[in-house]
């Protein structure tokens, strides 16, 4: 997938003076005359600051760790992480286009952003608050399909999920992540079968749920607050069959 800097391009980038102060602290993580090896949180922190990465903005994170231009924009356009166009102002929605998540409704999801966002990726929504473009593979194939959103993954879609996502981001809500089928991770839908011959296998899976719960695990969304790990679709649903009662119970304990 060709990944190209926008033609539209601001005059310049400056980091804030906090921002500036972060990145020079990372400098120091790396031994003198090995700066560079600083380029992706650096590259990331201007992304944060600015929503995206422009060419003004990759420049000046090359300048600043004394590389070469060119060293920079390859780090830049290599990964999905960075955005190298204008992204909507509440969110950008990576679709995972790979076999698998292909296999089971990526095409799907992209028809939808298509009607709901703007027909072409990279391209703002009339309001400019949402923008969406295909991806390569993000490592979470057995929720497929799924998508990125900010920091989170939102697994286990359907073309009808994925539209009540996009309307809950748009009407100011940040739905919980992870599987929107019920799931609890990537076990099967109507519960482990996996070596279920072995001793300790379901024990072993009702004991990570509780780990979760007495560990009071969170997981951070797209707005900074976190929520509990174990989601609010869970009550009463396969949790129960999945993760046993006990842990079922704790979990919705967690989440109510
Ligand atoms: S194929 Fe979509 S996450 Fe791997």
């Amino acid at each position: 997938m060709l990944r190209r800097l926008s033609p539209i391009q601001p005059e310049s980038f400056a980091f804030t003076p906090d921002n500036l102060a972060w990145a020079e602290a990372q400098m120091t993580k790396y031994p003198e005359g090995r700066q560079q090896s600083a380029i992706i949180p650096v590259l990331w922190r201007a992304q944060e600051q600015e929503g995206w990465l422009s060419r003004p903005a990759i420049e000046y994170c090359a300048s600043l760790l004394g590389m070469a231009y060119i060293r920079a924009l390859e780090v830049a356009t290599f990964y999905f992480m960075f955005q190298l166009y204008p992204v909507g102002t509440i969110a950008n929605i990576q679709i995972c286009g790979t076999t698998t998540c292909m296999i089971c409704g990526a095409e799907d999801l992209v028809r939808v952003c298509k009607e709901k966002i703007a027909a072409a990726p990279h391209t703002l929504s009339a309001d400019g608050r949402f923008s969406w473009e295909e991806v390569e593979c993000l490592g979470a194939c057995t929720n497929a399909p799924m998508v990125q959103i900010g920091k989170d993954f939102y697994e286990d879609l359907t073309a009808d999920k994925l539209s009540a996502l996009i309307d809950a981001f748009a009407a100011g809500e940040v739905p919980v992540p992870g599987p929107q089928n019920g799931r609890f991770s990537s076990e099967a839908l109507g519960g482990a079968t996996s070596l279920s011959g072995l001793t300790g296998s379901a024990d072993q899976y009702n004991a990570s749920v509780r780990l979760a719960v007495d560990l009071k695990e969170t997981v951070k969304r797209i707005d900074g607050t976190e929520v509990p790990l174990l989601t609010p679709w869970r009550n009463g649903k396969p949790a129960a069959a999945n993760a046993g009662a006990g842990a079922a119970d704790a979990g919705n304990d967690a989440t109510n």
